[in-house]
């Protein structure tokens, strides 16, 4: 079992600048470690507010790597696939004669028995309220009904509620903090970048009260509006892309040697502040990944190379140098 400061630790290390959600994430699973949480709710439940691309999901999918060692303990679910109240009973199944009755339901017992399964349900905002209905009750008995009248239960499970019900007004705010812009209806110009996190704090909340029932909110354990990732944090969310995009080279048999420059026109490349770390991403994709496998590929490049990639004036470069064989 981890101790707190490793999980804390290694969550650190995955999800960067998100301090607030690491926390309630370490408290949580330490509660639950402990055997002292409510024997009848889920093991800890989580509503994740705030921009996109910042680690929401993210933060989820690599408590369960952590926990589990892979995906064995993740389920995500898409809510935007249960816009109508029927749907749902893809979910959960339909009793006989309903639409869908003939389709194995998506949750199941087994899926759900595992110690410490993380649900993640994504985009809560864009299912239908019949989902929240049920969602409910997981949030107050740890069951919820399913459409075959048997109790599905949360009791083992973290879950993790990720909602854009602000998506609009944050990337407003985003926008007129990065560019001054002031349109005629709001005067956000003086606002200064920490003003800018807590008026998208503030905004996502009023948000969540407009649109979440009180029975509902008063439920969940911890509601995190995650932080805009700044300058810094992608510098360190881009060494961790390189250390992914390096050992899969390695485990080819390619050494990669990235020069400070090079690092730095994929920041340039990559940095859109408004939507995260996905631009990066895709840089890294773009600027590094495809034109190397492309090369490595052509050149037939096998075991026993290192690559130094540096910069051009809008793209990188690639050397190839065999390494010497070990005597
Ligand atoms: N804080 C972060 N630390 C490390 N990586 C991050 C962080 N934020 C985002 N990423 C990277 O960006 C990708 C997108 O992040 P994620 O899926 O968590 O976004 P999100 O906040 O859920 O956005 P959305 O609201 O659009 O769903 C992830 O795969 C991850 O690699
Ligand atoms: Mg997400």
């Amino acid at each position: 079992m981890l101790k707190e400061n490793e999980l804390r630790e290694q969550l650190k290390r995955e999800i960067i600048g998100q301090d607030k959600a690491i926390d309630a994430m370490v408290r949580a699973v330490m509660v639950a470690n402990l055997g002292i949480c409510d024997p009848q709710r889920p093991l800890g439940t989580f509503l994740f507010l705030g921009p996109t691309g910042t680690g929401k999901s993210q933060i989820g999918r690599s408590l369960a790597q952590i926990i589990h060692g892979n995906d064995s303990g993740l389920i995500v679910i898409n809510c935007t696939e249960f816009k109508n109240p029927h749907d749902v009973s893809k979910l959960t199944g339909a009793p006989p004669g309903y639409i869908g009755h003939d389709h194995p339901p998506f949750l199941t017992p087994e899926k759900l028995e595992k110690k410490a399964t993380i649900v993640i349900f994504e985009e809560l905002e864009k299912a239908d309220r019949a989902l929240n209905d049920l969602l409910l009750q997981v949030l107050e008995r740890g069951e919820m009904k399913t459409g075959l009248g048997t109790d599905l239960s949360f009791k083992n499970c973290f879950i993790i509620l990720t909602s854009n019900v602000c998506a609009k007004e944050v990337d407003q705010i985003s926008r007129n903090a990065l560019i001054g812009f002031n349109p005629p209806a709001e005067k956000f110009e003086d606002l200064d970048q920490d003003a800018a996190d807590e008026r998208i704090q503030s905004v996502c909340i009023g948000a969540v009260e407009d649109f979440f029932s009180p029975e509902f909110i008063n439920r969940i354990d911890e509601i995190v509006t995650f932080n805009r990732l700044k300058d810094e944090h992608l510098m360190a969310i881009l060494d961790k892309f390189l250390l992914e995009t390096r050992s899969r080279l390695a485990t080819a048999g390619i050494a990669t040697i990235i020069s400070e420059p090079a690092k730095r026109l994929l920041i340039r490349k990559g940095t859109n502040l408004r939507y995260g770390a996905r631009p990066l991403r895709r840089a890294v994709r773009e600027y590094l990944e495809y034109p190397l496998a492309t090369l490595v590929a052509e050149k037939g490049i096998s075991q026993n190379h290192v690559v130094h990639v540096e910069a051009e004036e809008t793209c990188l470069s690639f050397n190839f140098a065999k390494l010497a064989a070990a005597s």
